[in-house]
């Protein structure tokens, strides 16, 4: 490649691998979900959903094609937003109790990444723990494929149907951690936005929020060079580092959010804008699905673990709980202001796709720039003032910091070296923003 932010390096990778589902985008392809379920052989679905949408008109639309298909299914709704391992097994139990031959899942975040868990422990009976990265785990391989999955996002933020990746929290850790797998990656996905068409506008905010900062993350995350090269080609992780095809989807997913996510945000009605954060939360969900996220979302999961008497409007939980991409976006303007340093051009370019005021801008004042249009975003979205907004303070510093320093591949995929003293410098130059 061409591009000096891919220049060769000691050791580096050489290559990279693109993986993404068969993807249909548009009003109304739910429906066509019966007819793509055929094609994948399924007759006896498990039809993963959450308690909210279980009874609600995507999964009628759902279930009146899988009936024209001539498909039979078994829904499974009992997954919480924030899944956990022991969330996982029971849906595992699930999948073993019926001679299922597919699985659809209909949902946010967590309904499909619950799926794509369920499905590993299902085929591969050990305890979902097992397959995280040590220390958590034992980094054990998933050993091949698993169910055909179509995978049917309702909100316009995860981009969970179209990566390799799910995120749970670990029970007894009280703490969430990621895994990935190629075997983990959809068949098909189905991106309906008329499904966003009814969502509140927080629930807007902090999706939007997490697609914005799924492509941030990518387009500036270390490159895929200087990761080092794998001898099993089958092994290279799609957690690969900032290549040219993740810089494409990010560099379109930056400029939807630049241009639609306050209007999305601010007015329920605005289905152009809502249509166009969905897009955006696709191609967000192809490129960081194929790059790896870094410093903002390893920070969110010390946010997450550590939240106490916080509650959030509009979200059906009673245990403490901060959205997953507020809890994202609460530290990533203090992130990019520490690591514009290291990749300068692509911080000044991400902040330009967002729309940020370039009139006589520098390299030197790249991460300013970027933090700075973030900051704007969020003040016109009603996003909380950065930790402090979300119950933080300068006393939780050191207890936030020894929580997300275990999520050593984020951290690794930053494009600037990161010791303990950098995340604790970023979570204290994240307290407040205006
Ligand atoms: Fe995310």
């Amino acid at each position: 490649m061409a591009c000096q932010y891919y220049a060769p390096c000691e050791h580096g990778a050489e290559n990279f691998t693109i993986d993404i589902p068969k993807v249909t985008f548009g009003r109304g392809v739910l429906s066509e979900v019966g007819e793509r379920a055929k094609a994948l052989s399924m007759t006896q679905v498990a039809l993963f959903t959450d308690v909210i949408l279980e009874n609600g008109p995507y999964i009628d639309s759902v279930k009146q094609s899988l009936k024209d298909a001539g498909i039979s299914y078994v829904v499974f709704s009992d997954i919480r937003i924030e899944p956990d391992d022991v969330c996982v097994d029971d849906a595992a139990k699930f999948l073993n109790s019926g001679s299922f031959d597919g699985v659809i899942s209909v949902g946010g975040g967590s309904v499909i990444d619950t799926a794509k868990a369920a499905m590993v422990c299902a085929k591969y009976p050990r305890p979902v723990r097992d397959y995280f990265a040590p220390p958590v785990g034992e980094g054990l391989a998933i050993p091949g494929p698993v169910y055909p999955h179509i995978a049917c996002p309702t909100t316009a933020g995860t981009g969970s149907e179209c990566t390799s990746i799910s995120v749970l929290r670990i029970r007894e850790l009280n703490t969430k951690f990621v895994f990935a797998s190629p075997h983990m990656l959809p068949d098909v996905a189905l991106v309906d936005p008329t499904c966003c068409d009814s969502l509140p506008s927080n629930v807007v905010a902090s999706t939007g929020f997490d697609l914005l900062s799924h492509a941030l993350e990518c387009y500036t995350a270390k490159a895929y060079t200087r990761w080092g090269a794998v001898d099993n080609p089958n092994a290279r992780p799609l957690t690969q580092g900032a290549n040219p095809w993740s810089d494409l989807a990010a560099a379109k997913a930056l400029e939807i959010a630049g241009d639609y996510l306050v209007r999305g945000v601010n007015d329920v009605s605005d289905t152009e804008a809502r249509d166009q954060l969905m897009w955006g939360a696709t191609l967000a969900g192809m490129a960081f699905g194929n790059s790896g996220t870094h410093l903002p979302h390893a920070l969110s999961y010390g946010v997450t673990h550590l939240m106490n008497d916080i509650t959030t409007d509009g979200y059906a939980v009673k245990t403490p709980f901060v959205p997953h991409g507020i809890s994202v976006i609460v530290t990533a303007p203090a992130t990019f202001r520490y690591t514009a340093e290291a990749a300068p051009e692509r911080h000044l370019e991400a902040a330009q796709f967002l729309r940020a005021d370039m009139k006589s801008t520098t390299n030197n004042d790249s991460g300013e720039v970027l933090a700075g249009r973030m900051i704007e975003l969020m003040r016109e979205t009603n996003i909380p003032n950065g930790l402090q907004g979300v119950g933080f303070g300068e006393n939780d510093i050191r207890r936030l910091s020894d929580s997300s320093i275990r999520q050593t591949r984020a951290i690794g995929n930053s494009p600037r070296e990161t010791n303990m003293v950098d995340i604790e410098n970023i979570y204290n130059n994240a307290l407040s923003y205006w």
